[in-house]
């Protein structure tokens, strides 16, 4: 059973490398253009995360909550996240975001394709400009770009105005 589980990994390892290689193949000499890059395979200039992934569960909403959690996983204030937009922190890597007054949203803020952190919110989409991939601030689904999967919803909390990490 365990030696099926290794040899599922390596399996799965050995075919990450063999994407990358065939990124870097692909690459040739627009290296500097990363828009140009777009629809190929991984480069060696993204921070890569290092594992796979699951599919991502759907997105939490926030509640009044009383049990908010300690103040170590408090992320900022909800009177600093808009309406319609939303507010990355990049330290917790997290995305929090308002899609209608009183509704937070919080997704992974590590991009589902090779594992920049999301750069800004435009509008109502979450962007990514390593390569130009766009989540939307509502599910965290894919919008457009080379990401293959939404990112991932992460538990928060909202207590007396202040956004708190969710443990669970
Ligand atoms: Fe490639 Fe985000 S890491 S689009």
């Amino acid at each position: 059973m365990t030696i099926n589980h290794l040899d599922r990994r390596t399996v799965l390892r050995g075919a990450a490398i063999v994407a990358a290689g065939a990124g870097l193949a692909a690459c040739g000499d627009d290296a500097a253009s990363p828009a140009a890059t777009s629809s190929a395979a991984p480069t060696t200039t993204a921070t890569a995360i290092g594992s796979f992934s699951e599919a991502p569960a759907a997105p939490v909403e926030s509640s009044d909550a009383t049990d908010a959690g300690s103040a170590e996983n408090a992320l900022g204030q909800a009177a600093d996240v808009p309406v319609g937009s939303g507010v990355i922190f990049e330290d917790a890597k997290v995305v929090v975001t308002q899609p209608t007054a009183g509704s937070f949203k919080a997704f992974s803020a590590v991009c589902t394709h090779q594992g920049c952190l999301v750069s800004k919110i435009e509008t109502d989409k979450i962007l990514c400009n390593c390569h130009g991939s766009s989540f939307s601030i509502t599910d965290g689904s894919v919008l457009g770009g080379p990401a293959p999967t939404p990112l991932p919803a992460q538990d928060i909390s909202v207590d007396a105005g202040n956004i708190r990490l969710g443990s669970s």
